[in-house]
C-alpha cells in the first residue's frame, strides 16, 4: 500500500485540527484512500480475502490511534495558542486604554444612589444571608405564603436562607427605634429564576420613609417617585396602578411609558405602551407591629436595578450583564 507512509508522514507534520480533518477523510472518506482498499475486498480471490481484510483492519485501527492521539496533541496547542493571545497583562501600561468602564450595573445604582442621596435619605447595608422573621415573618408574610416556596428561594434550614428580595432592611432599620427613618438599601438579592429576564442573583434598591403620627403619605410617595422617575428616564410619562404587596397598604405597581416606543407599543411592553418598574406602598400596620413601633406611619418601595439598567440601556438579555465580557462592558 504505497499511500501509506505518505500518509503517516503528512499526519505526523499536520499542524492544525482543520488540516488534520481533511486527512481522516482522505483516509476514511466516501471515496478515501481505505475505504477504496475495503470496496477492492470483493476483487481479491476467497484465499488471501481474510488475511488482506485482516491486514486492512489492522491498519485502520493504527491510522485511527495516531489521528485520535495527534488529535488531542492539536486541540490542546489550540486552546493554549489561544488563551495566549487573548491574555491580558494587567500590569501593562499604555496611554491608548480608556482610563476605566465602569458596569452598567454600578453605573445605575451610582445613578440611583446619587438622587436619593440628594433627597436626604442615607444608605443602610444587610446582611444576604438572612432568617424568615426579617425576610418574611415581620414584612407580613405569613406561614405558607407563596413567596416562600423553596421554589422561589434558597434556603439553608427551616429559617436561614439567602434574601430574595431587600424588604429585610426595612426590618432591621426600624427595630433599631430611632425616628424619622429616611433609608435606601441597595444591594444583592436572591431568587430561583433563570432567563432573558431573570437571574438567580441580581440588585434591588429599597426604600423606606417612617415618622411619627400622618406625617408620611401616598401624596409624599407619590411625589417622589415621579421626580425620582423624570430623573431616571426623561420625558416619559408615569402611571399608578394598584396592587398588592404583604407589607404595604394601599399597595401600587408604578409603569412607565415605553422608552422604546414612546408608548405606541412594540415587543419589549408587549403592544402595551407601558412598562412596568417598580413596586410600591404605605406601610402596613402589621409591619410596624411586627418591629414595635406605635403611631407612625410611612412609605416605601423597592424596585430592581438590572430592570432599570435593561431599560436605560436597551439590553434585552439580563444575563449579559453578568458574563464579564469586555467587549459588552466598554460600551457603556
Ligand atoms: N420586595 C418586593 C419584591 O421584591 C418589592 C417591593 C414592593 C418593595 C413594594 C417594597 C414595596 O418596599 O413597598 O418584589
Amino acid at each position: 500500500m504505497e499511500w501509506l507512509n505518505e500518509i503517516l508522514n503528512e499526519i505526523s507534520k499536520c499542524s492544525q485540527t482543520k488540516d488534520l480533518e481533511l486527512l481522516r477523510l482522505k483516509v476514511f472518506g466516501k471515496k478515501g484512500l481505505l475505504t477504496n482498499e475495503f470496496s477492492n475486498l470483493k476483487n481479491i480471490s476467497d484465499d488471501s480475502k481474510k488475511q488482506v481484510a485482516k491486514e486492512l483492519n489492522d491498519i485502520k485501527q493504527k491510522i485511527e490511534s495516531i489521528l485520535t492521539t495527534k488529535k488531542s496533541e492539536l486541540e490542546e496547542f489550540e486552546l493554549n495558542q489561544k488563551i495566549e493571545s487573548q491574555k491580558i497583562d494587567v500590569s501593562l501600561f499604555n496611554s491608548s486604554l480608556s482610563p476605566m468602564y465602569g458596569h452598567p450595573i454600578n453605573i445605575i445604582f451610582d445613578k440611583i444612589i446619587d438622587y436619593f442621596v440628594g433627597m436626604d435619605f442615607s444608605l443602610k447595608y444587610g446582611p444576604l444571608v438572612e432568617d424568615d422573621f426579617h425576610s418574611f415573618e415581620a414584612l407580613n408574610l405569613p406561614k405558607f405564603h407563596p413567596a416562600r416556596d423553596m421554589q422561589d428561594t434558597f434556603y439553608f434550614n427551616d429559617s436561614m436562607l439567602l434574601r430574595p428580595h431587600t424588604s429585610p432592611v426595612q426590618i432591621r432599620t426600624m427595630e433599631e427605634g430611632k425616628l424619622p427613618i429616611r433609608i435606601i438599601s441597595p444591594g444583592a438579592v436572591f431568587r430561583r429564576d433563570y432567563d432573558m429576564t431573570h437571574s438567580p442573583m441580581f440588585h434591588q434598591v429599597e426604600a423606606l420613609v417612617v415618622d411619627k403620627d400622618k406625617e408620611v403619605n401616598f401624596a409624599n410617595l407619590k411625589y417622589i417617585l415621579e421626580d425620582f422617575l423624570t430623573y431616571m428616564f426623561g420625558d416619559i410619562k408615569i402611571r399608578f396602578r394598584s396592587s398588592f404587596f404583604p407589607f404595604t397598604e394601599p399597595s401600587a405597581e408604578v409603569d412607565i411609558s415605553c422608552v422604546f416606543c414612546k408608548g405606541a407599543g412594540c415587543r419589549v411592553c408587549s403592544n402595551t405602551g407601558w412598562l412596568e418598574v417598580l413596586g410600591c406602598g404605605v406601610v402596613d400596620n402589621n409591619v410596624f407591629k411586627a418591629v414595635g413601633l406605635k403611631d407612625v406611619s410611612g412609605y416605601a418601595f423597592g424596585l430592581g436595578v438590572e430592570r432599570f439598567a435593561m431599560l436605560s440601556y436597551g439590553v434585552n438579555d439580563l444575563r449579559s450583564f453578568f458574563e464579564t465580557d469586555l467587549r459588552l462592558l466598554e460600551q457603556f
